[in-house]
């Protein structure tokens, strides 16, 4: 096979959670170009009418479920009607996600229980449900979007429940990959270091003191994740697994 045939999705169906915007809707628009079919989740209406129109005007076949993916009834509900509408399930990437800052000693367990729920229980939840189409079909790939806060802690900033959620996503990643390898499943995480979307935007005032921590001097834009985010879906990269693949512009190596 040729090599850029390894990174062809056409005839594929993606799920890509917190798809409506950021991180997640650039990962459905690159899978889309590709030639996967997406399936879109998140919580937020307006945001996955303008997504879905979007892909669909990449030329691929495309539809979203209002879900959060903390409920473990909606997840089941949104990843049926993908399957009704696509067939079956290649590739999963789960992209939803919080942080709430707040010091350790102010944090209160409704704060806590907010971030673990969605960054790391919701995360399990999509996995999970994956598995169960996956499994019989003995394919798939699933990406999680980790953080480079998986195993550094960001300062001035205090997000310890997001620090702990994301280490959480790396060894949740790392164990279903050697649970679910027998299956021809691969499951790796992705780990961003900061990168331009409303998340981060929304603090410029904070921009200045990260960038110096960059070795790169800059925060990543949502393009320069997508190569690696293609390359996880795809047949490119069919020995990978259990893998956490970091972008960072070298964050992690200082
Ligand atoms: N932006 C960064 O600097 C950065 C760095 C590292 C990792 N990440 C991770 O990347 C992922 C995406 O971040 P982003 O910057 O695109 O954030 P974002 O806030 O721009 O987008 C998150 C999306 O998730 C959706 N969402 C929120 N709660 C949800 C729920 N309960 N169920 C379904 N969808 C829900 C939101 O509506 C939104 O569309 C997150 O997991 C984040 O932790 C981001």
């Amino acid at each position: 096979m040729a090599l850029r045939d390894l990174f062809e999705l056409k005839g594929r169906a993606a799920l890509i959670t917190g798809g409506a915007r950021g991180i997640g809707k650039a990962c459905a628009a690159a899978l889309a170009e590709m030639g996967a079919d997406v399936a879109l989740l998140d919580i937020h209406k307006e945001n996955l009418a303008t997504a879905v129109a979007d892909m669909e005007a990449l030329g691929v076949r495309a539809v979203s479920s209002l879900c959060d993916v903390t409920v473990a009834s909606e997840v089941e509900e949104a990843f049926a009607k993908a399957v009704e509408t696509f067939g079956r399930l290649d590739i999963l990437v789960n992209s939803a996600g919080i942080t709430i800052w707040a010091k350790g000693e102010e944090m209160t367990e409704e704060q806590w229980d907010r971030v673990i729920d969605l960054d790391l229980k919701g995360t399990f939840l999509c996995c999970q449900q994956a598995a169960r189409i996956m499994i019989p079909q003995q394919s798939g790939s699933i990406i999680n979007i980790a953080s480079m806060s998986g195993q550094i802690v960001n300062i001035p900033q205090c997000q310890v429940a997001y620090n702990a959620a994301k280490a959480g996503v790396m060894q949740l990643t790392k164990s279903l990959a050697v649970e679910w390898a027998p299956h021809n499943i691969r499951v790796n995480s992705l780990s961003p270091g900061y990168t331009a979307t409303e998340m981060t935007m929304t603090v410029p005032e904070y921009h200045a003191g990260w960038e110096v921590l960059i070795p790169m001097r800059r925060m990543a834009r949502t393009d320069e994740l997508l190569g690696a985010v293609v390359y996880l879906a795809s047949d490119a990269s069919t020995y990978t697994t259990g893998h956490d693949l970091v972008i960072d512009g070298a964050y992690t190596c200082l």
